[in-house]
Parts: structure tokens; C-alpha cells; sequence
């Protein structure tokens, strides 16, 4: 459909909608966008115009029937151009960016017209999030979208001109090739040329990356999409972004520095200051204190062990637990002795599904009162061993050390934050000292903990064959109020290290060769000191724009069950297809 109340002229944009101000009053303006909302008053017709920078009232009167009637047919999200002249509102409307004008329309042109939308398009979102990503191309014609979007256009920039502005060259590195490990499932791409071989989508850059510190790059940076087949989540797609970085030479103050002022440039895009340096915290004192090793250090709450006070106690149920080689932790809740018994009941029941045997609650309101049959003096000793005063809840979980301390990691995790100004606050911190590697039950070996070109610290290098599960790593993870934000290391760069390396990971001589022949012959070949990060660019942006989900600033993100709505992807292949490549789909 094209209706025009002006044939042949041509409706050139002047102005955005969302662009107008007092300023613009009395200038003719040509306008092209989306109606968003029409009021037919009978002798005047509201209608509002919405395009990317926001929406302006244009008025059809009565004294220009002819336009005054072609407005009346206009829809929710017809696209149309408006001539008119800009000017004053009588009554100014503060709550919009344009709300002290309005357009006289002069001419109007429909550009197209449009069914009945599935969902008005308006801030917050009135569908479901299922509808919402069938009909994505409607939802980010929402204000809020495409201001996150944007917020995103303008983070991947200041980022590049940070980087940039340091020294640091963009180089893109292959999508199709070798598998990376980094601990997820791979995405295949089965091979044409090569029948029965197949490219691995990277789910990292990461010996690339190394391989051009070899290459004498020096000071490497991409944004780049990464790919990993692991169980969606809210802060966690199959295909997400990394600002990816890698320094030859590299001293470790400068590079944490670099990373902090590039943090503090993306956060002045929000008007957000941050805090520098960002306080370092072992990975061990994390676990100890925190129960995480991405604490959030906004919540004012710590745990402690109570192993030792908890032994010298008549409890049974502690002593038992203790005797049996577990520990006893202990978490101060401040001003929460109010908890009623439902509220303690259902904290016990999630300490239960997080892996502890049970939850023990002490409170001195009036006299104690506990969950845990113990004397007055046994009550005193974790009391104070804690700090705790009569406001206070006490939590203890005792059992085997690593469930105790996620269990009650959790609890002080979840915990509501309630004073707003610590809400607001942008708690960064570095963690580091990682172990080398994890013991996995489900493969019988170790794993790394990062990734296997990851250094070990070198004074536990004797450690490697010895202590395996003792040997810290030279890494680090960037965390921000309990999200994970980045993660990096110190590179190994020597080539025996890294064959001990893969060694301890359980790897023979021939998968070595196989998997990292290349790798290990480039660093024969002149390797320099080298290390790096990569910063999840979506979580980034989630927590620039306020937001819980990454979803929120992707633009075409996949549920939770890996499924694009919209396109409907995965999709089947044409049975020629898959002839071409050598692949028959089994029958389950
Ligand atoms: P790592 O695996 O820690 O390190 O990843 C770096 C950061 O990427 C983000 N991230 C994700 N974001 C969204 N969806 C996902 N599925 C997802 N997985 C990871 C996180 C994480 O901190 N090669 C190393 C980096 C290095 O050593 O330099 C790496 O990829 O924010």
C-alpha cells in the first residue's frame, strides 16, 4: 500500500521523531516511521510516530479533512512518512523527550500498512518471552530494546577505541577449525572436501590468539563470537561475544590496570563510576569466606569455620560430622533473628538441594533458640565465634567441606540485599590463584580448571606429577556483583611445561601430537611471555543496561531449549545434503 495525500512528492527525512525539541519550533519537518498509537478525537486525530530515537504527537485537523480522514485508517504499526510544521504543545507532556512540541501535519504518506500485531509494541513488554522471540523484529522496535541494542553498538566501540588507543591491534582469527578446550561440547561442521572430518566452531580464539604472540603480534584484541554447546541459561547462550585480548611481555599490574580502565569506560557510558584498583582475592580465601569463587561482595556477609569450636562442643550431631572428616561452617546473618520457623524451614530445604545433609539455625531472642540441641555455653562459643549479637540468625551447615561451603554460599549469595545503595554499588573484584586443575568423577581424571594452556605458579611446579590437585594457576577470573565477567591467565610458554602439563590431564604422547602438535612446535619456535583475557561481552552489556538476562541485549538470542523461534533453527537438512557430506542420521 502506498496512500498518499500528495502524490509525487517525494518524502525525504528531515528529522527523527524522537529527535524534536522546543528549539525545532516552526521548521516544516518530514518524518518516517511507525505509528504508535492513534486517538480520533472527531475534529482532531492524534497520532503518534515512533521511529529509533523515540516518538513525537503529530495532529491531524479538522481543517484539512482529506488528511484528517486518511489518518483516521491508520493501524498500530503501519510505516508511514509525515510532512508538517513543528510546533509548541499547549500543555507540555514531561515524560517524553519530544513533550513540549508536536508536529501540524501537512501531508501524510502510508508506506505500509500492517496486521493486527500479536503484541502492542510498547515499554514494558506486554507478551510472553516466547512471543516475544517469535516476533523478535517486533519487540526490538521497543524503546527499551533498542536502547539496549544501541547500548551494545556503543560498548563494542569504546572498546575497540580503548584497545586501540593502547596499542592493541584487531585481528580476526577462523571460525571454522581445530576443537578449543575449554570445557564445553563442540559445535561440529562436518567437512565437504575432507569426507568423515570436521571443523570445530571455536568456542574460544584461544591458541590462535597465542599463536599470534608467536607470530610477534604482541598486543592482540578481537570481539569475537565464541560457541559453546553447554545448558542455556540467563546469563548463557550457545553463540555469545568476547572482547578478547592477549599481550606478549606482559606484567601483570599493567595488564589488570588495562582491564580495569577498559571496565571504567564502558561503565562511564552509563554514568556509572567504578572503584580502582579492584581488591584481589585468592581463590581458596573466596571459597573460605564467600562460599563462590564469583562472590558477589556486595552482600555484607561472611562465613567462617567453625570446625574447631564446632568439635569442642557437646553436640553430637557436630562432633559426628567433624569425627567424620567434615567441616563445620558458620554464616552470620545480621538483623535476621526475626526469620520466622516457615522462613528457616524453607532455607533448610534449600541447603538440602544444594548438597548439605541440613541446615542449623541459632537465634538469642529472648533466651536461645535453635534447631540444634546443644548447651547454653556450645550456643556461646559459635556466637561469639562468629560476632554474633542479639539481631543476628546464625546458619551452620556441617558435612563434607566443598557442600557445606556451597550450600551456605548460596544462602549468603540469594541474600536480599535490601539497603538500595548497595544495590547500586559495582562491587569488582579479581579472583586469583585458581587451582591448575579439578578432579571430574565423571571422566576419572583431572581436568583444567581454565583451560590446559593455562601456567602453573612456578613455585608448585614440582607439584605437577607429585600434587596435581595442589598446583595454583597463574589465573584469574574478573567478577562484578556475582557474575563472572571475564576470565584469563598467564600462558605457558614453555614447551616442556606444557607436555607436563597435558601429561597430568591424562593425555597420551600420540593425542598430544594429534591435538596440539602444531601448538607445541610453535612454541619450539620462539615463544614470548605472554598472557590475556577474554571479557563475556553479553554479560557485560546485561549489566551496563541493569538487566538479568543476556537475552535482554542479544539481539536474536536462543531459548533456554536452544531453539530459535523466530527462524525456527535447528532446522532438517535436505537428505542431499547430508549425501554430500557422507552423513546418514542414525534411527535412535
Ligand atoms: P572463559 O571460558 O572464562 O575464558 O570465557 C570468558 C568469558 O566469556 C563469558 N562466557 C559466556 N558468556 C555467555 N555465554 C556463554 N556460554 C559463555 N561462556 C563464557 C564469561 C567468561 O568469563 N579463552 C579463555 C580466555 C583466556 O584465557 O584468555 C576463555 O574463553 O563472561
Amino acid at each position: 500500500m502506498s496512500a498518499t495525500t500528495e502524490p509525487g512528492t517525494p518524502y525525504k527525512r528531515t528529522d527523527y521523531c524522537g529527535g524534536l525539541r522546543a528549539a525545532d519550533e516552526g521548521r516544516e519537518v518530514v518524518l518516517c516511521g511507525w505509528v504508535h498509537k492513534t486517538r480520533d478525537m472527531g475534529h482532531l486525530v492524534f497520532v503518534d510516530v515512533r521511529d529509533r530515537e523515540g516518538l513525537v504527537q503529530v495532529v491531524f485537523q479538522s481543517d484539512r479533512p482529506d488528511l484528517a480522514e486518511e489518518a483516521k485508517k491508520l493501524r498500530n504499526e503501519f510505516v508511514v512518512g509525515v510532512r508538517g510544521r513543528v510546533r509548541r504543545r499547549s500543555a507540555a507532556n514531561k515524560d517524553l523527550a519530544t513533550g513540549e512540541i508536536e508536529v501540524e501535519a501537512a501531508g501524510l504518506r502510508v508506506f505500509a500498512a500492517a496486521k493486527v500485531p500479536p503484541f502492542v509494541v510498547a515499554d514494558p513488554p506486554q507478551a510472553s518471552e516466547e512471543l516475544r522471540l517469535k516476533y523478535r523484529y517486533l519487540d526490538l522496535r521497543r524503546p527499551g530494546m533498542q536502547r539496549r541494542i544501541r547500548l551494545r553498538h556503543e560498548a563494542a566501540l569504546a572498546a575497540r577505541n580503548y584497545l586501540s588507543g593502547r596499542g592493541y591491534l584487531e585481528i580476526e582469527t577462523p571460525i571454522l577449525a581445530n576443537p578449543t578446550p575449554e570445557g564445553a561440547r563442540d559445535f561440529l561442521v562436518p567437512s565437504r572436501v575432507s569426507k568423515g572430518r570436521f571443523y570445530a566452531l571455536p568456542q574460544s580464539p584461544q591458541q590462535f590468539k597465542q599463536t599470534l604472540m608467536v607470530a610477534g603480534f604482541d598486543r592482540y584484541f578481537q570481539i569475537v563470537r565464541c560457541f559453546r554447546d553447554e545448558a542455556l541459561r540467563a546469563d548463557r547462550q550457545l553463540e555469545f561475544t568476547q572482547i578478547d585480548i592477549e599481550t606478549s611481555f606482559i606484567d601483570l599490574d599493567d595488564f589488570f590496570a588495562l582491564n580495569e580502565g577498559l571496565m571504567e569506560a564502558l561503565f562511564a557510558l552509563v554514568g556509572r563510576k567504578v572503584e580502582r584498583p579492584f581488591p584481589r582475592l585468592p581463590y581458596a580465601e573466596a571459597m573460605e569466606r564467600y562460599g563462590s569463587d564469583k562472590p558477589d561482595l556486595r552482600v555484607p556477609l561472611e562465613m567462617r569455620d567453625l570446625t574447631a569450636v564446632a568439635s569442642a562442643t557437646g553436640s553430637e550431631v557436630l562432633k559426628g560430622a567433624v569425627a567424620a572428616g567434615g567441616e563445620v561452617k558458620g554464616l552470620r546473618v545480621p538483623g535476621a533473628g526475626a526469620l520466622s520457623r516457615a522462613q528457616l524451614d524453607k532455607l533448610g530445604d534449600k541447603a538440602k538441594a544444594l548438597g548439605a545433609k541440613g541446615l542449623v539455625w541459632i537465634k538469642r531472642q529472648g533466651g536461645w533458640k535453635s534447631a540444634l540441641k546443644a548447651a547454653e555455653a556450645d550456643y556461646e562459643a559459635i556466637w561469639a565465634a562468629l560476632g554474633a549479637g542479639d539481631p543476628d540468625l546464625v546458619l551452620l551447615v556441617a558435612g563434607e567441606r566443598e557442600a557445606a561451603l556451597k550450600a551456605l554460599g548460596e544462602i549468603r549469595r540469594a541474600w536480599p540485599l535490601g539497603d538500595p545503595a548497595l544495590a547500586d554499588r559495582l562491587a569488582f573484584c579479581w579472583v586469583v590463584d585458581f587451582p591448575l586443575f579439578e578432579w571430574s568423577e565423571e571422566e576419572g581424571r583431572f581436568v583444567s580448571m581454565h583451560h590446559p594452556f593455562t601456567s602453573p605458579r612456578d613455585e608448585d611446579l614440582p607439584l605437577l606429577e607429585a600434587a596435581p590437585a595442589e598446583v595454583r594457576a597463574k589465573a584469574y577470573d574478573l567478577v562484578l556483583n556475582g557474575h563472572e565477567v571475564g576470565g584469563g591467565s598467564i600462558r605457558i610458554h614453555d614447551m616442556g611445561v606444557q607436555r607436563r602439563v597435558f601429561q597430568a590431564l591424562g593425555l597420551s604422547d600420540e593425542e598430544t601430537e594429534e591435538k596440539f602438535g602444531y601448538f607445541l612446535e610453535a612454541l619450539s619456535l620462539g615463544a614470548p611471555p605472554h598472557g590475556g583475557i577474554a571479557h563475556g561481552f553479553d554479560r557485560l552489556v546485561m549489566l551496563l543496561a541493569g538487566e538479568e538476562s543476556i537475552r535482554e541485549v542479544i539481539p536474536f538470542p536462543k531459548t533456554t531449549g536452544a531453539l530459535d523461534l523466530m527462524t525456527g533453527s535447528p532446522s532438517a537438512v535436505d537428505p542431499r545434503q547430508l549425501d554430500e557430506l557422507g552423513l546418514k542420521i542414525k534411527d535412535r
